[in-house]
């Protein structure tokens, strides 16, 4: 066998192999293929088994001949099964029902009620500045709701506060009502804390969250159904100061620092002297607008506590003082987030709520 018939033939092996793979498009197709040119039968291995039978001289060239064919071979199977399989993906997409273009469905959050949201922070900052949490209920009888805090049968600040009476007459003077205010609670609070110790009852620090009920004509401004946060301060030497402070305080932890407050002189039976807490309107930046009328928006009144009220609780008004005020958290909210109409809060119109 002379070299220049290994050469030739080492290379038709080359040009049949390479002909044979071009037409190629399936896995099973390239395996038969790799079995045919590439096992350890595939006539080029048989050149390098017949190696030893050379001279040489020829050994060398052969060898390295037949090297070259292997290598081609193997690095054209490479590329055509690397093809074959890039078009099969292809085609599996091509014929795929998904439209990866789609946008993707979106993910639906949970939130908390604005309402919520407001209260979960007037909780905090209270509580920073050292008030409890204190409940009362929410039906009332006319005694708490009215005649401990100085609103006796027939008084005319009734008026101020229409009433849901819940009962048909049955209990005389002191039918059962949906509380109008959460005022209430403070002599639930004082007489509780002043049954522990009637000598020396002790201090009051806390604020009463709750719904209230009036029967109202409603408007942007009014609900017949509200949240109020009552807060009460009793001790030995409280002073308006205090309640002033408090108030400011609490108004430029909501707001921030540069927010214009007031207060108005005003009349709760239960208080002396009263007064109503406003707030400048961020709604209208002070101009006057349909929720605040006059660029001011009230968002509660106070007041110090009346004697009588004190005594209704088991506090001397000799040795004790205190302040007291009811929050419209619902008000709160709408400065803080630009509500315009106190109505949307129970409405449970999605479009409000997601807003939050
Ligand atoms: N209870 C009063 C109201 O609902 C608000 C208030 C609370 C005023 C405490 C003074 C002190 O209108």
């Amino acid at each position: 066998m002379s070299d220049p018939t290994i050469i030739q033939e080492l290379e038709s092996i080359r040009q049949s192999g390479l002909d044979a793979l071009a037409g190629l498009n399936s896995e099973e197709e390239l395996q038969a293929w790799h079995a045919a040119h590439l096992s350890r039968t595939a006539p080029v291995m048989l050149v390098f088994q017949k190696l030893g039978k050379l001279t040489p001289e020829e050994r060398p060239v052969v060898g390295q001949a037949a090297n070259q064919v292997k290598v081609a071979l193997e690095t054209a199977f490479g590329e055509r099964s690397a093809a074959v399989k890039e078009q099969a993906l292809a085609q599996a997409l091509a014929s795929e029902k998904l439209d990866v273009t789609l946008p993707g469905r979106p993910v639906v959050h949970g939130r908390l009620h604005p309402d919520t949201q407001i209260l979960r922070e007037l909780y905090r900052v209270f509580g920073e500045m050292g008030f409890q949490v204190y409940r009362s209920r929410e039906v009332e009888t006319d005694e708490y709701n009215f005649q401990m805090l100085n609103f006796p049968v027939g008084h005319p600040a009734r008026d101020m506060q229409d009433t849901y009476f819940i009962d048909a007459g049955e209990r005389g003077d002191n039918p059962l009502v949906m509380r109008t205010h959460t005022s209430p609670g403070q002599v639930h609070a004082m007489q509780e804390a002043s049954a522990t110790n009637p000598q020396n009852p002790p201090p009051v620090r806390i604020i009463l969250p709750g719904m209230c009920y009036r029967y109202e004509q409603t408007d942007a401004r009014h609900e017949t159904q509200f949240d109020q946060i009552e807060g009460l301060a009793v001790g030995p030497g409280i002073t308006f100061t205090n309640l002033k402070g408090t108030l400011s305080d609490l108004a430029r932890r909501l707001f921030g620092q540069h927010v214009r407050t007031r207060f108005r002189a005003s009349y709760f039976p239960f208080t002396e002297p009263s007064a109503e807490f406003d707030v400048e309107c961020f709604l209208c930046g002070g101009k006057g607008c349909a929720v605040c009328g006059g660029g001011w928006l009230e968002i509660g009144g106070c007041g110090m506590v009346h004697p009588n009220v004190l005594r209704n609780g088991g506090y001397d008004p000799e040795r004790y003082s205190g302040f007291a005020f009811g929050l419209g958290p619902q008000r709160i909210a709408m400065l803080r987030y630009g509500i315009n109409d106190i109505r949307y809060f129970w409405e449970n119109d999605l479009r409000f709520l997601e807003q939050f």
